[in-house]
């Protein structure tokens, strides 16, 4: 199995960035604790971050060519904005889980609306990086060979 990790802006900056909301792991230590446990499964974690919107929309275009069966992204900032990614979504049609590190219902109003759950399998937030790491157990899990 195949799966995609996508991370949107300034998720670069994580460890350093308000380390209160969103933990003090940096995104290479989040990827690296991904790819570990997808590597006792038999499946591939790939992982991309990119600060550009476009940037995002490229690799979830990519994922169909690649034959990538999930993808887990948090969105970032762009959940909250983001018609164009929610498309590049629903148009691959891949199955995918929607994760944030902190709990957007807990925070600003304008941090409640996302464009993309309604189209997600799932949504998982406030758990810190466990957010990730549970979506990844659940798409490890669908994947598994029957
Ligand atoms: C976030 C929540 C978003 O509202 C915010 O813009 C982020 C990170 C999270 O993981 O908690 O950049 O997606």
């Amino acid at each position: 199995a195949r799966l995609l990790v996508l991370h949107g802006p300034n998720l670069n900056l994580l460890g350093l960035r308000e380390p209160e909301v969103y933990g003090r792991l940096t995104l290479s230590e989040i990827n690296q604790r991904l790819q570990q446990r997808a590597a006792s499964e038999d499946a591939t974690v790939e992982t991309f971050q990119s600060n550009h919107e476009g940037g995002l929309i490229d690799r979830v275009h990519q994922a169909k060519a690649e034959n990538i069966d999930f993808i887990v992204i948090n969105p970032a900032g762009l959940t909250h904005t983001s018609v164009a990614l929610r498309d590049a979504l629903v148009g691959v049609d891949i199955p995918f889980i929607e994760v944030h590190l902190s709990n957007i219902h807990r925070r600003e109003a304008f941090r409640h609306q996302s464009f993309l759950s309604s189209q997600a399998l799932g949504v998982i937030c406030g758990l810190g990086w466990h957010s990730y790491l549970f979506a990844l157990e659940f798409a490890l899990d669908q994947l598994k060979p029957t």
